[in-house]
């Protein structure tokens, strides 16, 4: 362990805006011992800012067309082989019943940037609200304002919205013809207008250093979002970046811990990129802090063709194991399952 560890971790829990030198520093982390005081302080952070339980989110991902170019992404436009589907409204609302049957109070609404007509979104929104007492996240990428805003009306409650990096240069090296300004302001214009607002990052996209990651910190923190989405890169063989290497584990769960030490009352998942490794790195980000865990209800017939990297775990988990997943999880990370909407636990 490295002389002086324990001071830097104290002084980055008690600042209120920690310095960039810090936090490098506890990025660093590869010492065995030093990873277990990290991430036993994160945990206890998280279990006194939002209590010792584990929501549950149910994920519907109903769209694979994207008119958008992430070099990382399976789902990139310029990927002619990737299999495209898009549900009808129908479909989609069935699938809210069976979130909503298996006793999930959240179902989150996940698609590429599909263009999919704002109105039919608006009414889907609307039927489910109606049908269901559940809350409604999108994560449908970047839309217009009048979008988000005909979406809050029609009942959604929450947005998910990754920055990737805030860093201009490499936001541009990741997505082609796109900038870090538009991202920026598409979040803004989401806290403005309501929503419970979700960002997050990627770690180990290729050109990214450690420093971004620790500005990145800075960012997320600064901007107080109600949930936080951290993944490891992991390659997809028909993009650019197909032979560039994963993002590290051990860097991906500092990070993790890091968040929930500075961001305190934040609803963090262990998200499918960590469980879709060489093993299922799922419990070991909740150790390390996260409290959300978000099964996959897509229909077999369509879950593989939402390949946004390979072997994404959920592909194996079927909807019958769903509970099952969920109870191991929190039981072996010491937490009890909270089947409400769990809102976010910021004050406004
Ligand atoms: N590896 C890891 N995460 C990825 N995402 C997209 N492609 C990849 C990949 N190859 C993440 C992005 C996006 C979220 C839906 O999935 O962060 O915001």
């Amino acid at each position: 362990m490295r002389e002086g560890y324990i001071e830097v971790l104290e002084r980055v829990t008690s600042a209120i805006e920690p310095s960039k030198d810090d936090l490098i520093y506890l990025l660093e982390t590869k010492d065995t011992k030093e990873y277990t005081i990290l991430s036993q302080a994160a945990c206890d952070i998280r279990d006194i800012y939002c209590g010792k339980r584990m929501a549950i989110r149910g994920l519907v991902e109903f769209s694979s067309f994207c008119k958008n170019t992430c070099k990382y992404c399976g789902l990139n436009r310029y990927n002619k082989t990737a299999s495209r589907y898009r549900l009808n409204p129908d479909e989609i609302i069935k699938l809210a019943d069976h979130v909503y049957t298996a006793g999930f109070h959240t179902i989150v609404l996940q698609s590429g940037e599909d263009g999919y007509p704002a109105q039919e979104i608006a009414k889907i929104i609307t039927s489910i609200k109606v049908k269901f007492n559940i809350a409604i996240t999108l994560s449908v990428g970047e839309r217009s304002f009048e979008d988000y805003q005909l979406w809050k009306e029609a009942g959604a409650d929450r947005y998910l919205l990754r920055i990737e990096t805030k860093d201009r240069l490499l936001y541009k090296s990741l997505h082609q013809g796109r900038n870090v300004e538009t991202r920026l302001q598409a979040l803004k214009d989401l806290q403005s207008l309501g929503y419970q607002t979700g960002s997050g990052i990627m770690i180990g996209s290729p050109g990214q250093t450690i420093e971004h990651i620790a500005n990145d910190i800075l960012f997320l923190t600064k901007e107080a979002f109600d949930m936080i989405g951290i993944g490891p890169f992991i390659p997809h063989e028909k993009t650019p970046f197909a032979r560039y290497p994963k993002g590290p584990v051990q860097l991906t769960l500092n990070t993790l811990a890091l968040l929930r030490i500075c961001t305190k009352n934040t609803w963090i998942p262990a998200t499918t990129a960590l469980g879709s490794l060489e093993r299922d790195y799922r419990l070991d980000a909740l150790m390390a802090g996260a409290n959300v865990v978000m099964p996959n209800f897509s229909p077999e017939s369509i879950k593989k063709k939402y390949e946004i990297y390979p072997n994404k775990s959920c592909v194996k988990e079927k909807e019958e194991s769903v509970h099952m997943l969920c109870k191991n999880l929190a039981s072996k990370a010491g937490l009890e399952i909270d089947y409400a909407r769990c809102d976010s636990l910021k004050v406004t």
